[in-house]
C-alpha cells in the first residue's frame, strides 16, 4: 500500500507523466519540523517512573546519534555520505501523473503519485532502515532486532543490515508470517532470522501464547518481543520502522523530492494524501508541506487509515505504551489501546494501535486531517488505476478487473 503516496492538485495542464530528478537533486539533508511547531510536543515518559524521558533512558535500545535526532532542535540534519551513497542506488524516486486515471474518473483534478517502490525492498522503508543501521554500526552494535507486520519493514531492515555487515532478527506478526511467505523468504535471503510473533523466543511472546495459544499477533506484541530481545543483549539494539520522530525525519526525503518534482510539473498541490499505519510514508511526504503550512501557505494534508484499525479517527489522544507488554516509553499519541489486536486485514503494516506522536500532535493542531476506509473499497479503487487493471487482466482474463473481490 504505502509504496504509493499521492499528491492531488487541480491547476494548469503540463505535458509529461513522469518526473525525475538528477542525482545532484537528491536531498542532502533531512528536514525537521520539531523547531517550527507552534506548541511543543508532550515529552515521552519513562514506563516505570512516568518522569519525562532522558536521552540516557533510551541508550539500551538506540545509539546516541539517533536519540539526538529524536529530540533535535535543528531545522535540518545533514545526511551522512555513506547513507547518500546507498540512497543514490534508487533515489530520487519518480513522481507520476496518473493521466489515465484522471480520464477514467472524469475528474478535473490532476492526480500525481510518488512511487517509492523502486527501492530493493520495494517500499519507502529503506529510507530510514539505512540510516538506522548506519548509526548503530558506528556505535559498535552487531545486531538489530525489530518487528514487522506485512514484512516490508523487516525486509528493509534486513537489506540495510546486509549493507553494513550486521545481523538482523525480525519478529513477524503471525497472521502475516502465514499469509506472506515470500516476504519471509526475502528477509532470509538478506540474511535475517525471522520468528513468527508471538514466539517462544521471548518472555513477552511466551506470556501471550500462554493466554491465547492461537493469537494472530499484532505489531504491539511483536514490538514487545523485539524490545525485550534488544534490552537483554548488549550487542543488540532495537530499530523501529515508523512512529518515532527520527523515523519521520529520515522519510522527509520523499516530500522534499516531491516538491521539486511538482515544481517541474509546474503545479502546486492542493491536497497531499498518504496511507497511515504508524505515519512514516505519510509523514515523509507531508512534513515538508507541513512546514509550508506553518509558514501560512501549504496544501490540505490528509492521512488515510484502515477502518479496521482506526487510531487517528476513533482513537484517543493520550499517553500509551508503544507495545503490548508495556516495555516501551509512554508516548502521547492517538491510540486504540496497547492491548488492541486488530483483525487480520491484508495491509499488515497498517495494523498498529497507535500513531506517530508528531503527526498526532499535528492532527490535534488542525494541520493534518484523517479519514478511514475499509479494505475492499480500497482494493476496488486501486484496481481502477489503469496500470493495475491491465496487470490483473493479464493474470486473469475472465474478470474485468482480473480479480474477484468476494470476501466482506
Ligand atoms: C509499504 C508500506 N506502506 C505503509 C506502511 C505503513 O506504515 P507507515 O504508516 O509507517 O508508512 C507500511 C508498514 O509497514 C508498509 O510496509
Amino acid at each position: 500500500m504505502g509504496a504509493f503516496t499521492s499528491v492531488i492538485v487541480s491547476s494548469p495542464m503540463s505535458e509529461h507523466s513522469k518526473f525525475l530528478l538528477a542525482d545532484s537533486q537528491i536531498p542532502s539533508v533531512w528536514v525537521n519540523v520539531l523547531p517550527s511547531l507552534p506548541e511543543p510536543m508532550a515529552p515521552p515518559l519513562h514506563p516505570a517512573t512516568r518522569a519525562p524521558l532522558t536521552p540516557q533512558d533510551l541508550l539500551p535500545l538506540f545509539p546516541m546519534e539517533l536519540i539526538e535526532q529524536e529530540f533535535s532542535p535543528l531545522p535540518t540534519i545533514d545526511i551522512p555520505g555513506e547513507v547518500m551513497d546507498i540512497y543514490r542506488l534508487w533515489r530520487a524516486t519518480p513522481l507520476y501523473r496518473a493521466r489515465r486515471l484522471e480520464k477514467l474518473l472524469d475528474t478535473p483534478a490532476h492526480i500525481y503519485y510518488k512511487y517509492e517502490g523502486t527501492s530493493p525492498a520495494g517500499s519507502h522503508k529503506p529510507n530510514t532502515a539505512v540510516p538506522q543501521a548506519y548509526y548503530n554500526k558506528r556505535a559498535g552494535i552487531k545486531r538489530l532486532a525489530t518487528e514487522t507486520g506485512a514484512g516490508q519493514w523487516g525486509s528493509a531492515l534486513s537489506l540495510a543490515c546486509q549493507f553494513f555487515g550486521m545481523e538482523c532478527t525480525v519478529y513477524m506478526v503471525r497472521v502475516s508470517y502465514d499469509q506472506k511467505p515470500y516476504r519471509r523468504m526475502m528477509m532470509h535471503t538478506w540474511g535475517a532470522e525471522v520468528f513468527a510473533s508471538p514466539s517462544e523466543h521471548t518472555h513477552a511472546g511466551r506470556g501471550v501464547l500462554a493466554a491465547t495459544p492461537d493469537s494472530p499477533g499484532s505489531l504491539g506484541i511483536a514490538i514487545s518481543e523485539a524490545v525485550e530481545d534488544a534490552a537483554t543483549h548488549d550487542d543488540t539494539n532495537y530499530a523501529l520502522g515508523s512512529v518515532l520522530n527520527h523515523v519521520m525525519l529520515h522519510q522527509t526525503v520523499i516530500g522534499q523530492e516531491a516538491k521539486l518534482q511538482m515544481e517541474q510539473a509546474g503545479e502546486e498541490p492542493e491536497v497531499v494524501i498518504g496511507c497511515f499505519g504508524g505515519g512514516s510514508n505519510f509523514g515523509g511526504l507531508a512534513l515538508p508541506y507541513v512546514l509550508d503550512r506553518l509558514a501560512g501557505k501549504g496544501p490540505r494534508i490528509l492521512a488515510v487509515e484502515p477502518s479496521a484499525c482506526p487510531s487517528l479517527t476513533k482513537g484517543t489522544l493520550t499517553y500509551d505504551y508503544g507495545d503490548t507488554a508495556k516495555l516501551t516509553p509512554l508516548i502521547k499519541m492517538y491510540t486504540l489501546g496497547h492491548d488492541f489486536v486488530p483483525p487480520g486485514i491484508h495491509a499488515g503494516g497498517l495494523r498498529y494501535h497507535g500513531a506517530s506522536p508528531l503527526l498526532s500532535h499535528l492532527l490535534k493542531l488542525g494541520q493534518v486531517e484523517a479519514k478511514s476506509y475499509s479494505q475492499l473499497p480500497v482494493f476496488e479503487a486501486a484496481s481502477r488505476l489503469p496500470a493495475v487493471r491491465e496487470f490483473c487482466r493479464r493474470r486473469n482474463p475472465r474478470t474485468p478487473s482480473g480479480r474477484q473481490l468476494t470476501k466482506p
